[in-house]
């Protein structure tokens, strides 16, 4: 496969994720009939991939050609096959595309870390992605995810999919036409307690994989280790650093959401972290991230400043909150933004509530309606609609939100941010994070 390199000689490209791809004529489209329906291909079909795939496949529109999961248990490939029992059925995603002459859509419901390395590969056979938050697992590979698109000129859609209710839309609405007036500063946070692993080292020994594990396949791009049960597969990955992004990477790309949607927010120009030190491989569950936006139309000044907290009840400092009685309850999770002429808050997933109260009846809020984010992507790659986070909207979104899992290893020190170039122009050490190594033979098909 031909790939051309243009990022730096740090971000050493290889092409062997998609060697074992033989690649046909880049993207192409095709006009669809009344009763042609779009091929469709779901990898991760357990987890959240079970939601994704039926959220896509509930289109008329939409036939489910191939189905791929490293686990054939019921709760992962199983129930999928037997739902879905025309769909071809794989335990390794490169085989899939490899045989995926079919397959016009691809949705990516693995962990995080194998987010890119599969859909870098599906785009440049053509195919429309559909891929779970955080799009990315490196701010390299989010910044790839962007230009891929573009280049192969595919339909894409983050699967941030509260950007589709009616809450978040509606919050949207309510910044676009000014009702708080500009926007001086946001404050956004996640108080819940994660269950998956933290502040840990790596568990010594090594536990029996099951039967119906492919455990090599899972760890995919990453460096292998020995199976725990528990530990890694499912859900549990997000602990870890080589699998998963923490707490902000976890919900950044939902919660930041409405504030990059609804004031058209671009790169961050730097960024300041508050943690405690990290573990070596796992996240903490405890982290405050400031980051420093260029204004946009929708704030006051000329630069903004989003404040991200996360920790188990935090919530940000009250006296910050602008028109916010300081006896309302603030929801677990959300956002707040303090304008000229009031403050809106944004809860995660409900309906926003603009103050003072007096100024804005309850009675008298506009509310726009939702649309279903899963088969927009499904109608988009018919021509028949258009997706609201593509990547060229997801990719930066991502970067920023990982931008931030970065400076949560460097506490206290400023992190500045040249988003053209791809640097953290001021600490070499933090520069080295915004990729990561590759396990031998499978370095993702960059663009
Ligand atoms: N948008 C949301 O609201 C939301 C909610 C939960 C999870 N997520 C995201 O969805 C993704 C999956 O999270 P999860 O909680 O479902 O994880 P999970 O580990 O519970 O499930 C992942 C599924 O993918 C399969 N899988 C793992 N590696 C694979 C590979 N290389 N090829 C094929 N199948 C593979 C697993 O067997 C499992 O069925 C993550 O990126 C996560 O951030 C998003």
């Amino acid at each position: 496969m031909a790939v051309t390199h243009n990022r730096r000689s740090f971000l050493k490209a290889s092409t062997i994720a998609g060697a074992a791809i033989t690649l046909p004529a880049l993207s192409y489209s095709r006009v669809y009939g009344a009763n042609s329906r779009l091929g469709i291909a779901s990898i991760g079909t357990g987890g959240k991939g079970w939601s994704d795939l039926n959220g896509v496949a509930a289109s008329p529109h939409v036939q489910v050609v191939a189905l791929c999961d490293i686990d054939s248990s019921e709760k992962h490939l199983g129930q999928a096959a037997q739902k879905y029992q025309e769909a071809r059925q794989y335990d390794d995603w490169r085989k899939l595309l490899d045989k995926s002459k079919e397959i016009e859509g691809v949705l990516v419901s693995t962990p995080d870390f194998m987010h890119a390395p599969i859909a870098l590969p599906a785009m440049q056979l053509g195919k429309h992605v559909f891929c779970q938050k955080p799009l990315t697992h490196s701010v390299h590979e989010a910044r790839q995810m962007t230009l891929a698109a573009r280049k192969f000129n595919v339909v894409t859609q983050m699967c941030n999919q509260i950007q589709s209710h009616s809450a978040y839309r509606t919050a949207v609405h309510m910044v676009h036409t000014e009702m708080i007036g500009k926007v001086k500063e946001v404050h956004s946070w996640q108080s819940g307690k994660p269950s998956w692993p933290r502040h840990l080292n790596r568990p010594s020994g090594n536990d029996p994989v099951p039967q119906s594990v492919r455990w090599d396949l899972w760890q995919g791009v990453a460096e292998d280790r020995p199976y725990k049960i528990g530990m890694y597969h499912p859900f549990n990955w997000r602990g870890w650093q080589a699998y998963g992004t923490g707490q902000l990477g976890d919900f950044g790309c939902h919660i930041l959401d409405p504030v990059f949607k609804s004031l058209k927010l671009g790169s961050p120009t730097n960024l300041t972290a508050e943690a405690p030190k990290l573990f070596p491989e796992s996240w903490t569950d405890q982290a405050t991230v400031r980051y420093e936006f260029p204004g946009t139309e929708y704030t006051a000044g000329s630069t903004l400043k989003v404040t991200w907290y996360d920790g188990v009840g935090t919530r940000p400092p009250r006296e910050k909150l602008g028109d916010v009685p300081a006896d309302y309850a603030l929801p677990a999770a959300g956002s707040v933004l303090v304008g000229e002429k009031g403050s809106l808050v944004i809860p995660h997933v409900a309906m926003p509530k603009l103050f003072p109260e007096d100024k804005f009846p309850a009675d008298k809020s506009p509310v726009i309606e939702g649309v279903d984010h899963y088969t927009q992507w499904a109608d988009a790659c018919r021509g028949a609609a258009e997706t609201t986070s593509h990547f060229d909207y997801a990719g930066p979104l991502t970067e920023t939100v990982l931008l931030g899992t970065i400076g949560i290893r460097f506490p206290g020190q400023e992190l500045k941010w040249d988003a053209k170039s791809l640097a953290i122009t001021n600490n070499a050490t933090a520069q080295t994070y915004i990729t990561k190594p590759y396990r031998k033979g499978w370095e993702p098909a960059w663009v």
